[in-house]
């Protein structure tokens, strides 16, 4: 079954639905929950994650932060875009790639017709690490949920990651992004959905020469292709 084929997805999706009631009768279950976090749309799963996240102090990242950077963008996206994590003038704004990086993002998203608000963007960790250093494994693991739950609610096709980190750690791999970008990789956390990495928007800055440039063109030609064609495919 391709994903262009919308009565073959409905008979699977309504076949597992089947399936999963039948189970729930065989348990002894004789209603339905009416209520509950699968019913709710996504603007209002984002908007409870962001309420569990205030104050946030599980990892040594609460210590230095201004301000917690959740994620900003259309709740319903196709496409999302993950950074790092915050730096300073995120940290003060509390919204992410707002500093220089952030209007080269814009940029870069503009030069394949991209507009900003028609997508999703967040970070791997949501508090500054000191001094823009890399996040480190605590407090990465103290984060996922948060990352985990905001692509649970968007439900994106499309995963653009960017930079080394965001890359390396979305896709479980040491590889160094050279090697990365450039393609499609599949998302271990949903099936169907696909991994684009490119370069960070703050290296193209600090290495703009053309050839860099050329390539991290290249990766939103890709993403802006394959963001095309879910949209396509979902009539959205
Ligand atoms: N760099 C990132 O990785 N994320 C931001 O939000 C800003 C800069």
């Amino acid at each position: 079954m391709s994903p262009a084929d919308p009565a073959g997805s409905l008979a699977d999706a309504l076949h597992g639905l089947a399936g999963h009631l039948r189970w729930q009768q065989a348990l002894g279950f004789r209603e339905l929950a009416l209520s509950g976090d699968y019913l709710a749309g996504s603007p209002a799963v984002l908007r409870r994650l962001e309420a569990q996240i205030a104050g946030c102090t599980r990892c040594k990242l609460a210590g230095g932060r201004s301000t917690i950077v959740f994620g900003s963008g259309a709740p319903d996206a196709r496409l999302v875009l993950i950074g790092e994590g915050p730096g300073e003038e995120e940290d003060r704004q509390g919204k992410p790639f707002v500093g220089r990086a952030g209007q080269k993002l814009t940029e870069m998203l503009a030069s394949v017709g991209i507009a900003r608000d028609e997508v999703y963007i967040c970070n791997i960790v949501k508090c500054r690490p000191p001094g823009n250093r890399n996040p480190e494994p605590d407090e990465i693991a103290a984060c996922a949920p948060f990352l985990a739950g905001q692509l649970r609610a968007i439900r994106p096709a499309v995963i653009g990651a960017l930079g080394t980190f965001a890359a390396q750690t979305l896709l479980r791999t040491k590889e160094p992004i050279s090697r990365l970008r450039g393609r499609l990789h599949p998302y271990a956390g949903a099936p169907g959905v696909v991994v684009i990495p490119t370069f960070h928007p703050a290296f193209i800055l600090r290495n703009p020469g053309i050839e860099y440039r050329k390539q991290a063109f290249e990766d939103l030609k890709l993403i802006r292709r394959e963001y095309d064609r879910v949209r396509g495919a979902s009539g959205g």
